[in-house]
């Protein structure tokens, strides 16, 4: 049988990881507490439609996505919990909101009214969460409006039910907990006016990873996880994380061409790096259309034979250039890792993110959404 040609980059999802990154969750909130998982952007890269298949039968409230379009993804893939669309909804997209049975955040009174405008007649309650702002200064209502907006729905026979109340959070994975703090108190005080009204909402939520982590006061009846499932903490300088957890992606690559190079020989565009002895060059087939970007360049390495190698000369478009002179006879075809282990060597999203001065859910998302995935299933 004829091999299959090698890809230029391989993305593995290790759906075992994201399995075990939730259990580790479901045993450090309280058992009451409701997990809704986070999988919007594609599940940060590693693919939305694999990750709910794999976590719905473990007990979710349900999945957040950002748009109406992720939703209708979910349902067409057969997954029947409820979907919280979490972004902006414009009237536009109510029908399908509506027709796929999702659930939307609502921010803004107009919205409500052109949800009503548009449920059919005698149609069952129809599930919303409304969003309060305390201080994100995103999405959400400002809370009296908010509260006004309750009073008004709960005392109609409106087709409308409000399953739930929620606020997010801006600075949760900051050590200093000021602002968390103050958006923390202005929700609890807002669920503490509509319960003074007799108004029973079932679920209130807040909690994203730093909030899980960080700051249980913040768990209330429902958490929404995100980073954590995908492997990693929200904050590097943070306290430790008090859970163990997985990274889930890994890719990887492979020599695709060698070179030997004298001292004093320029590598890759605009001459920025040049040998300073005798060298050997491995030139990698991944560059920024892969995730990896152009500023890269000069501060990173890849894994060959479980050693470093450094990056040298401009990331390219689809190609980048190595620094294998320390490695014992490299040769054309040999695994190169990128994200993941190697040995006993291992670089993480963490890692690229520190070279890169960005956070692991941009990684992530770049390497993840840019590359087909290969899915490792569960055993
Ligand atoms: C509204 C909302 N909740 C929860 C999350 C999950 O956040 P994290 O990935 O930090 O857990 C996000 C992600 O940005 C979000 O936008």
């Amino acid at each position: 049988m004829t091999p299959t040609p090698r890809v230029p980059v391989t993305v593995c999802i290790h759906l075992e990881h994201v399995k075990t990154n939730f259990q580790q969750i479901r045993q450090f909130v309280s058992p009451s507490i409701q997990i809704l998982p986070i999988i919007k952007a594609d599940a940060y890269g590693h693919g939305a439609v694999p990750i709910a298949h794999t976590l719905a039968p473990l007990g979710v409230a349900g999945f957040g996505v950002a748009s109406v379009r992720e939703g209708i993804l979910l349902r067409e893939q057969k997954i029947h919990t409820p979907i919280l669309i979490m972004g902006p909804l414009l009237e536009d997209h109510l029908n399908d909101v509506i027709h796929y049975g999702l659930t939307p955040v609502i921010s803004h009174t107009a919205i409500i009214h052109q949800l009503l405008s548009q449920l059919p007649l005698n149609t069952q309650p129809f599930p919303i969460h409304l969003k309060i702002d305390t201080g994100l200064h995103r999405l959400g209502f400002d809370a009296q409006e908010a509260l006004a907006l309750l009073t008004t729905l709960s005392s109609s026979t409106s087709p409308i039910t409000i399953q739930g109340l929620l606020t997010h959070f801006a600075d949760a994975d900051n050590p200093n907990p000021n602002l968390t703090n103050q958006q923390l108190q202005q929700f609890q005080a807002c669920m503490k006016q509509v319960q003074e009204q007799g108004i029973h909402i079932p679920v209130y939520h807040m909690a994203n990873s730093a909030g899980i982590l960080f700051h249980p006061d913040s768990h209330l009846n429902m958490v929404r996880p995100g980073i954590m499932l995908y492997g990693y903490t929200p904050e590097e300088e943070h306290v430790p994380s008090p859970i163990q957890l997985q990274p889930v992606m890994e890719a990887t690559t492979y020599i695709a061409h060698l070179r030997a190079l004298k001292p004093g020989e320029i590598v890759g565009y605009n001459a920025v790096f040049r040998t300073k002895r005798l060298s050997q060059i491995a030139v990698l087939p991944v560059g920024y259309t892969h995730g990896f970007p152009r500023h890269l360049t000069g501060i990173g390495h890849v894994l060959i034979q479980g050693r470093p190698a450094p990056i040298i000369g401009k990331i390219c478009m689809d190609m980048m250039m190595i620094d294998v002179t320390d490695i014992p006879d490299p040769k054309i075809g040999d695994d190169v890792v990128l994200l993941g282990k190697q040995g006993k060597k291992e670089i993480t999203a963490r890692d690229l993110a520190g070279w890169l001065k960005t956070i692991p859910y941009e990684i992530l998302c770049g390497i993840g959404g840019k590359t087909d995935r290969t899915y490792i299933q569960p055993e």
